[in-house]
């Protein structure tokens, strides 16, 4: 899960960037602030307080950004340089697996699904792909940065369970609409985790997935009966609007909240 903004701008302004006025602690600020702080902002602050240790980079392809692979004590975290909060920590990982359990659960035959998930992040929606299909699924991962899958056949892996090694799972270093553009009526579920929301975060160019043509794509590489599910922080009106005036007429929305 990514913490929501208001938890990422104080763990921000109070633990990494603004030195501290008039040698105050962190473990002052820490005790003043935990009663009033959610536990997820709690864990968040704790978490930040340890040492924070940069363990590789990468280059984002075609945008010139920068991922950032950082450990904290037993826990990880992948970082967008420049955009306020993480893209992934393996704290707390709910609303990945809710990800595929949920639309997994809406198939008439999850077992044998053929199901294409973008993208990789810490592994943790594709373990849960895996545990909810049968021993004759097959799992497409397309992940954009080829150092995310890198990391996830090193410390990663074990935290999700290493879901790369199952046979069932193929993962591919690719754009996901690339992936998409080139199926017709193959895949019964289509799972999106690329950014925060339906909005390019990761890249500029992933607002195509969530624009109309990249939703007449999905729709046209879905199987009859298929679903497309997209992770999101935050409700998304005029994606809401996009989805019910497009391909998706028709269809069954679902809004669930990981809270
Ligand atoms: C939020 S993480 C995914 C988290 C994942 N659901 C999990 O369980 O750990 C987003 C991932 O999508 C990848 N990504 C972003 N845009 C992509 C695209 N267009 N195609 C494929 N992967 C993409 C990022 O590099 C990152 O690894």
């Amino acid at each position: 899960m990514r913490l929501s903004s208001w938890a990422s701008h104080i763990r921000r302004t109070l633990l990494l960037e603004d030195p501290l006025p008039n040698g105050a602690e962190w473990s002052g600020i820490f005790a003043d602030l935990a009663p009033r702080l959610t536990p997820i902002a709690c864990s968040a602050l704790a978490m930040r307080m340890r040492s924070n240790k940069l363990l590789d980079t990468a280059q984002i392809p075609d945008n010139g950004g920068e991922l950032r692979f950082y450990q904290r004590g037993d826990e990880y975290s992948i970082e967008v340089v420049g955009i306020s909060g993480e893209l992934m920590t393996t704290a707390i990982h709910g609303s990945e697996d809710a990800l595929a359990e949920l639309a997994l659960r809406r198939l008439k035959q999850p077992l044998t699904a053929r199901v294409l998930l973008g993208g990789l992040g810490m592994g943790f929606t594709l373990a849960a792909a895996l545990k909810h299909t049968g021993p004759k699924a097959e799992i497409v991962v397309a992940e954009l940065v080829p150092e995310v899958v890198k990391w996830n056949q090193g410390p990663l892996g074990a935290r999700a369970g290493d879901p790369m090694r199952d046979p069932r799972a193929v993962v591919r270093v690719s754009d996901v609409l690339e992936l998409i553009r080139k199926e017709k009526a193959g895949y019964d579920a289509i799972l999106l985790d690329t950014d925060n929301g339906p909005e390019g975060l990761t890249q500029p160019a992933n607002n195509r997935l969530y624009s109309h043509r990249g939703l007449h794509a999905a729709f046209a590489a879905l199987r009859p009966h298929g679903v497309l599910a997209v992770w999101s922080t935050h409700p998304d009106a005029p994606f809401t609007k996009r989805l019910g005036h497009g391909a998706f007429q028709g269809g069954r929305g679902l809004r669930a909240c990981a809270c």
